[in-house]
């Protein structure tokens, strides 16, 4: 038994004793009162240790430890309160405890766990012959950042349901708390808006141009579903509805809301790009339209946020738009920027009646930014340090490091489009900007890797694009900044290749770490 341990992302605390418990099947988990689903979480992530049968019992009273898997909530006392998302894992010849303050740091203590047990954990069959066990740690864990993130494009491909949870599954193996849902663009609007259905009865599919359909979207049961399961698995999920711009998909359905384009000449877009037709801001029916879809969104994401997007406007249609025009004199408003921090501006009033917080790229600082508008800075770091300098908060998720649709490797066949981010850039990547004051980088919330689907048809294609680079993203928010070490990620990720193959992740064959 001299599996290293090689736990991503790397624990802030780990001390490593001499013996080892032994999982069998007659381990139990003890969980109680609020504990429990993540007990029966645990048994089932055990099933190839403990059997398929019910998971093991459960108990309001003093367990005996002898063999148990002890799940305890610790609210903590007094004036020093525990961090929302830690935990401590203890590993002893007695059994395993995890305690923690609240049920997201036990489910972050189960992810642990299992990245100390063989990579056959993964497969959920019964295999024989594999040594179940876990060496004597103690550790104590807490994330550095409390935005966690990844996205997904489907409005480029078109991703399934099964695939979403797999990919929320994923996700929250490497404790990553937010999943980013990019659900509407110029190639395809994939919500269904019960007040709206030619949105997905029109925007949803689009004629490629060799002449086949491609497309699909999600009811909003499937919606429901998702959100659930995200939730399940302590993600919240962030939705994002493309505003003023990336708009052609949702124009093909409501021509009558762009500015100077009539019924017929705007198609779901089948080529890739930034397209100039845009919604209109001088027309009422668009903020009509954006409001009755956003109280929908608003209904189905029970969470704080809500995206709309506001990078790429062309300005060209509100130039020549009699509408828009009219909208700029009568606000007063200076240019075609100020029209478009008004439209962003309008909508965040609405999502703020709603108790929701607009987030939007680093485009919505042009023209003036709305009230406590969150900026997700991507065209490098500057807009997010101006937008934490003005006092507001930031997410960090540059070209430069943070782009999983980018090239792994400066080669020409390899896939991916735009640049290339090797996984040690990511690994390396810093993301509170050395320039912000310690109280600026109080608004940096954390980081996101961004997934454009463009140039990924199959969920294959995602798989591994993301792959190993989620990994190194993993480590960048959630580790301690003085703690991370490539070479030492390095030896920990070539393990992770196993348990990736374990769970059929189809994750790229980086040279460094995986020598042919
Ligand atoms: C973006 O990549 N257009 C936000
Ligand atoms: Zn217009």
């Amino acid at each position: 038994m001299t599996r290293t341990i090689s736990i991503i992302p790397q624990p802030g605390k780990l001390e490593v004793g001499s013996g080892a418990f032994a999982l069998t099947a007659e381990t139990r988990i003890f969980a109680s009162d609020a504990s429990v689903p993540m007990g029966y979480y645990l048994a089932r992530l055990l099933r190839p240790v403990i059997g398929f049968q019910l998971p093991g019992e459960r108990t309001s009273t003093s367990p005996d430890t002898a063999n148990a898997i002890t799940l305890r909530l610790t609210p903590g006392s007094g004036k020093k309160r525990p961090a929302p998302e830690s935990y401590a894992l203890s590993v002893t010849d007695a059994g395993i405890t995890i305690e923690a303050p609240r049920p997201a740091g036990l489910f972050y203590g189960v992810q642990t766990l299992r990245q100390f047990l063989p990579p056959a954990i993964e497969s959920q069959t019964s295999p024989s012959g594999v040594a179940w066990t876990i060496p004597h740690v103690s550790i104590e864990d807490a994330p550095r950042y409390s935005w966690r993130g990844m996205h997904l494009d489907v409005s480029r491909h078109f991703f399934s349901v099964s695939f979403v949870k797999r990919y929320i599954d994923l996700l929250a193996m490497y404790k990553f708390n937010r999943f980013h849902w990019h659900l509407t663009d110029d190639q395809g609007w994939r919500i269904e808006i019960k007040s709206h259905p030619r949105l997905t009865e029109i925007g949803a599919w689009r004629t490629e141009r060799d002449g086949t359909i491609s497309g699909g979207f999600y009811t909003q049961d499937e919606i429901r579903e998702v959100v659930d399961y995200a939730r399940e698995h302590f993600i919240t999920v962030v939705p994002e509805i493309e505003m003023p711009g990336h708009a052609q998909a949702a124009l093909a359905a409501y021509p009558e809301l762009a500015c100077t384009s009539g019924p017929g000449e705007i198609a779901v877009w089948n080529r890739w790009g930034i397209s100039k037709e845009v919604f209109c801001a001088g027309k009422e029916a668009t903020f009509d339209l954006l409001e009755d879809v956003l109280a929908e969104v608003v209904a189905l994401f029970p969470g704080p946020y809500v995206h709309v997007g506001g990078d790429e406007c062309p300005k060209d249609r509100w130039s020549a738009c009699d509408d828009c025009q009219a909208r700029i004199q009568a606000e007063g408003l200076a240019d075609e920027n100020a029209l478009q921090s008004y439209f962003i501006k309008r909508i965040s009033r609405f999502l703020s009646k709603r108790n929701r917080q607009l987030i939007g790229w680093d485009e919505i600082l042009e023209g003036g930014l709305a009230e406590r508008a969150i900026v997700m800075s991507w065209r490098g770091t500057e807009g997010g340090i101006q937008a934490a300098r003005a006092g507001h908060d930031v997410i960090m998720t540059p070209t430069s490091h943070c782009y999983f649709d980018y090239k792994h490797a400066d080669r020409p066949d390899e896939p991916g489009q735009w640049g290339v981010i090797p996984l040690k850039k990511v690994y390396d990547y810093e993301p509170t900007p050395a320039e912000l004051t310690p109280a600026e980088a109080q608004h940096v919330l954390g980081s996101q890797g961004n997934v454009w689907s463009e140039s990924m048809p199959t969920t294959r294609d995602v798989e591994q694009m993301v792959f190993p680079r989620l990994c190194a993203l993993a480590e960048v928010v959630w580790s301690p900044r003085g703690q991370r070490d490539w070479e030492d990620f390095k030896a920990r990720l070539r393990a992770h290749g196993e348990r990736l193959q374990a769970l059929d992740v189809e994750y790229y064959r980086d040279q460094e770490i995986w020598p042919a």
